[in-house]
């Protein structure tokens, strides 16, 4: 085990000693296949279909509470799905189908698994409740990027477990937030972690920028729309009792809500839509 005199740096996380879970071959090929303008929708489903597994976890997702409005009865056809939602949102939801079974089980008790995807799944869900109510574009990543915000805190539990506890504590004793402990202790902070790993997943910059900005204080210079929305909804979900991921929860701020160019009188009406598809979504991604 590391002692916190070594040093640590981000790069270590990702030195090629450590095991980080892989990229699996088939969202390459999707990611490759995407790229070619001449791609059809027929390409994307028969790709999709050769990993039986990923398959029926997009179909569930494609027929969960999260498209609800969009689908007139059950999906059980791959093409169909892809027709409904689109190839990129297709991407995107594989994507996040993989980064949640990647870091399916944690060693230890540093974290409870549970709370922390019920956060993360909330604030995805809000995210793309706020983006749909407020007409901001991009909502199926929205979605997404929600849902990966703190998927660097995975990795720090997973790679340095006893600095991760030491900052939980430390930030619930301080009251201070989270990634400033971390910063402090370990010398990055979960929000960097995040980033780097989307990065090194190649995954599109909305993404890894939400991961990046979501703890950026909104008075420092702006972040990417899409960032600035994940922002909201994180502190939105982190100020429901007891549904912080982890450390002193964040509060949703009018500053916050003016750099995502929304008007706060949508919370009410966010967190309701968010509350109905909580289970239904959860169910679908971690069941
Ligand atoms: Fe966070
Ligand atoms: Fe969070």
């Amino acid at each position: 085990m590391l002692s916190l005199e070594e040093g640590y740096t981000l790069e270590d996380l990702f030195h090629e000693t450590v095991d980080l879970p892989a990229f699996p071959p088939v969202l390459t090929q999707l990611q490759q296949l995407l790229s070619r303008p001449s791609t059809t929708m027929e390409d994307v489903a028969r790709l999709v279909e050769t990993e039986p597994a990923l398959a029926a976890r997009v179909l569930r997702l494609v027929n969960s509470p999260l498209y609800r409005s969009r689908a007139g009865g059950e999906l059980t056809d791959l093409y169909r799905a892809v027709t409904l939602v689109g190839t990129g949102e297709i991407q995107t939801l594989a994507t996040a189908s993989f980064a949640v079974s990647a870091f399916a089980t944690m060693p230890g008790n540093v974290v409870d698994m549970q709370r922390f995807w019920r956060h993360s799944v909330y604030t995805g869900l809000l995210a793309a409740v706020l983006g749909r109510l407020g007409w901001v574009s991009f909502q199926g990543n929205l979605f997404v990027a929600g849902l990966l915000h703190d998927i660097g805190a995975l990795l720090i539990y997973q790679r340095l477990p006893e600095w991760a506890a030491q900052c939980i504590a430390e930030s619930e004793r301080s009251e201070l937030p989270l990634d400033a402990v971390e910063r402090d202790i370990i010398g990055f902070d979960h929000a960097m972690a995040g980033a780097a790993l989307l990065r090194h997943w190649d995954l599109p910059q909305p993404l890894v920028a939400a991961a990046e900005h979501h703890h950026r204080d909104p008075a420092q210079p702006p972040v990417p729309p899409v960032a600035a929305v994940v922002r909201l909804a994180n502190a939105m979900a982190d100020s429901l009792s007891d549904a912080a991921a982890a450390g002193y929860p964040a509060a949703a701020t009018a500053r916050m809500w003016e750099a995502a160019c929304l008007d706060s009188g949508l919370a009410t009406e966010a967190l309701a839509q968010a509350d109905d598809r909580l289970e239904g979504v959860e169910t679908v991604l971690l069941g």
